[in-house]
């Protein structure tokens, strides 16, 4: 029986870097959500060695990587590792999310990928075991796994619950250009912020805007100094009607907006249609999935 996941985009509503480890990884301060954008992850049992195939509007630019060192196949193996299991069958990527764009795709894969072959081998591994294979696939990985709403700190591995979130809408768009994690890290240049404080519950999408309108992603503006097409996007979501906050997620480049419901992120999204520059940018309207 072939078995699937679903692997969420995630989101930073903010990213505050609070400092610098002596192993050169940052310790952030991030408040962070899933929306309904996702790929999908499927398995198929087979006799065969573990395989994984790429489809989906994404899936040609990782066409390079479907080897041993993609990140799901990295995974299949940590979750294998120690374990009396046949490592078989054949995993299906449907890659919808653009690729090294700030919102945790290869992170939510890997996630997935851990879900999923942990059903499919019955292995029943210990989330403590889960959680720890996750944070040495990724700072991102941990949160991935539970695709969950969380407050994240250390370098991505200490998750908290986050505050009761509203319902909301949003909007993502990528201007398709790929942002390299690291030297958006390497690019910073203000002091470090300091961590974030949140109520415990908002009310409604537009009290919580106005609260994150206050706090910030830190790696926005040297993301923006490597990717200046970024600035466009940012402006461009903000002039749209019914917009409550625009920012980028995570390294960049892709930004999210934010509306008081999914219909209105949709009207939003038409009214992209006019905009020539859009043509090139992958746009996505929905919700918080969660
Ligand atoms: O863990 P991940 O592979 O997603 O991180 C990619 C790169 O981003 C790291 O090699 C590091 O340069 C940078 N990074 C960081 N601090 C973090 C997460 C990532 O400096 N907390």
């Amino acid at each position: 029986m072939s078995l699937s996941e679903t692997a969420h985009a995630k989101i930073n509503l903010t990213l505050h870097v609070t400092g610098r480890r002596a192993d050169g990884y940052h310790i952030l301060d991030s408040l962070v959500v899933f929306p309904d954008a996702a790929d999908t992850l499927s398995y198929v049992p087979s006799g065969s060695p573990l395989s994984l195939e790429l489809t989906g509007r994404f899936g040609q630019t990782l066409a390079g990587e479907a080897s041993d060192d993609n990140l799901v196949m990295r995974a299949a193996r940590l979750l294998a590792d120690g374990r009396d299991v046949e490592q078989t069958g054949r995993l299906i990527l449907e890659k919808n999310l653009p690729v090294a764009s700030g919102i945790g795709g290869g992170s939510a894969d890997a996630a997935a990928t851990l879900r999923l072959l942990d059903r499919a081998w019955e292995l029943n591994t210990p989330t403590e075991r889960l959680h720890s294979i996750a944070t040495r696939l990724g700072a991102d990985v941990p949160v991935c796994l539970a695709q969950k709403p969380a407050l994240m700190g250390g370098i991505g591995e200490q998750l908290a619950p986050a505050p009761i979130l509203p319902q909301c809408g949003m909007i993502l768009i990528n201007c398709g250009e790929p942002v390299s994690t690291p030297a958006v890290f390497r690019a910073r240049t203000s002091t470090f912020s300091s961590a974030a404080t949140f109520p415990a519950a908002w009310p409604d999408a537009r009290a919580m805007a106005t609260d994150l309108s206050h706090l910030t992603n830190d790696l926005e503006a040297p993301a923006c100094e490597i990717c200046p097409a970024i600035r466009t996007v940012l402006t461009t979501i903000a002039a749209l009607p019914g917009c409550l906050l625009s920012r980028m997620s995570g390294s960049g480049a892709t930004c999210f907006g934010l509306f008081v419901s999914a219909e209105a992120a949709r009207a939003a999204k038409d009214r992209l249609g006019s905009n020539p520059a859009a043509e090139s940018w992958w746009i996505h309207a929905g919700s918080l999935s969660f």
